[in-house]
């Protein structure tokens, strides 16, 4: 097994991948197991990242693993070379921590946790002709089976020590699988990681909207859609979020894999989906901007009120949602009736026009920036859906006329191209740059206890933070009811 000595990259599954799909990133001396199928990445450690049943998964995980090793490398050299316009709150640091990892698994976040910051958005003038070519992607896996340094000594010291080695591996590749660490199987094992890190939690940017509930506030850390009466439901590939708040890191975390199969965790690369995407179909959706709409209202009854009541009770139920339900949700949302056409008293709460391309923050590589592939009515139709019809999401254009369905095919068929799909074993953990890379699940079966932490930034802790906090309104009100 090859590995990188410093950070115990695991090459084993690239070369695996590159030989299933005839790709030509294969690393000197890495050696592959017979029994590879080209659907498994195995090495010393023995978990397995399983591809997807169109196949497609196998190939998506080959461009990525493939490029880890040449990554490994480039990212050495690049040391120092960072943009002189770093954001504060995306950039990762490199100075010297003065608390300790003692010291900051001290903090209760139960009250202090601040909420999720606003979104960067560039998104003005991408040359969509001319993107950059895409030279490292998701993920770096990093092995503990692979680690020298872990035969004598703790992983916690060793996430210490490669503190900065991990912040710059995971700007270079958008997102970093753990494997094989013990530390991590459980929730104080897992703040010590991120702790370790100086990574600092903020509330999950959809906090408000109640679809998330919280493990354990005290750690923040929130559950990653365990419930059983969402099991069955696809979870598509979006970055949390996009259009108001965006958090800048994500770690997930596997507790106990689903009992019964499925539930992998997938990502995908959003600046590699950008670079594959037929250039028309790019350029078109870039261009009418894209708006999502989050939930639906049927209000019938209005249709039955006599004329003259009509309009006016119309209004009155636009404006008293509006005040009374968006601000809970906190996603700068406008109440439009009958948007998508099925029903003229249908009051749908849509985001407002946003670019589907932004720039990462720090690098300002453009990435496919859109949670269209998780929210098309068109695409949750056609596969596996249990939201209630008032949960049911859907993406349009800027003038909320419909995507055309050759352009959601289109851009399905790159997003499925690109994912990578994780079989996450206990103790496993995906830490991802939200800007950069999408995530999302798959369905399963039996009990599963998968959790994330979301973070605003990197560094020392803010100190008196007085930002406002969102309330548990909807949040309580959600999780008590699905
Ligand atoms: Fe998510």
């Amino acid at each position: 097994m090859a590995s990188n000595p410093a950070l115990g990259v695991t090459v084993a599954g690239a070369a695996a991948m590159a030989l299933s799909c005839g790709a030509a990133f294969v690393s000197p001396g890495v050696q592959t197991s017979p029994s590879l199928r080209g659907v498994q990445v195995t090495g010393s450690a023995s978990g397995s990242a399983s591809a997807s049943p169109s196949g497609s998964g196998s190939c998506a995980m080959l461009g990525a693993a493939g490029v880890v090793t040449l990554a490994a490398s480039s990212a050495r050299k690049r040391s120092g070379a960072r943009s002189a316009k770093l954001v504060r709150q995306q950039a990762p640091t490199t100075a010297a921590p003065t608390t300790s990892v003692a010291e900051r698994m001290k903090a209760d976040y139960s009250s202090s946790l601040p909420d999720c910051p606003a979104t960067v958005w560039k998104a003005d003038d991408i040359d969509v002709d001319n993107l950059p070519v895409v030279k490292e992607t998701a993920p770096l896996i990093i092995d503990a089976a692979e680690l020298e340094e872990l035969k004598t000594g703790s992983e916690g010291e060793w996430f210490v020590a490669q503190r900065e080695r991990i912040m710059e591996q995971l700007q270079v590749h958008g997102a970093i699988w753990f494997r094989n660490f013990e530390s991590t199987k459980d929730k104080d094992g897992f703040r010590a990681f991120f702790e370790s890190l100086q990574l600092n939690p903020c509330l999950d940017p959809i906090h408000t909207s109640g679809l998330r509930a919280m493990q354990e506030k005290k750690s923040a850390v929130y559950e990653a859609v365990n419930k059983p009466s969402l099991a069955g439901h696809f979870v598509g590939l979006h970055n949390e979020s996009t259009c108001v708040k965006t958090a800048t890191y994500g770690a997930f975390v596997c507790f106990e894999p689903a009992s019964e199969g499925g539930g992998e965790f997938l990502i995908a690369d959003g600046a590699k989906i950008i670079s594959d995407m037929d250039k028309d179909v790019l350029r078109r959706v870039y261009e009418d901007k894209v708006r999502i709409s989050v939930s639906n209202l049927d209000l019938n009854f209005i249709g039955a009120l006599p004329d003259g009541a009509r309009e006016n009770t119309a209004d009155f139920f636009q404006d008293l949602i509006l005040k009374a339900v968006a601000p809970k949700f906190d996603m700068d949302l406008e109440m439009v009736y009958g948007a998508d056409k099925s029903n003229p008293y249908r009051l749908q709460a849509i985001e407002h026009a946003q670019s589907p391309i932004n720039r990462h923050p720090v690098t300002g590589v453009p990435v496919w920036f859109c949670n269209l592939h998780n929210h098309s009515r068109y695409l949750r139709d056609r596969r596996e859906c249990t939201v209630p019809e008032v949960g049911m999401t859907d993406v349009y254009r800027g003038d909320l006329e419909h995507i055309a369905y050759d352009d959601v095919r289109h851009i399905n068929e790159v997003c499925e191209r690109n994912i990578v799909e994780m079989k996450m074993k206990k103790g496993d953990m995906v830490l991802l740059d939200n800007y950069r890379v999408l995530h999302g699940r798959k369905t399963f079966k039996g009990d599963r206890n998968h959790a994330v932490t979301w973070f605003e930034s990197c560094g020392e802790p803010k100190k008196g933070d007085d930002r406002e906090k969102p309330d548990d309104f909807m949040n309580a009100i959600i999780n008590s009811t699905i």
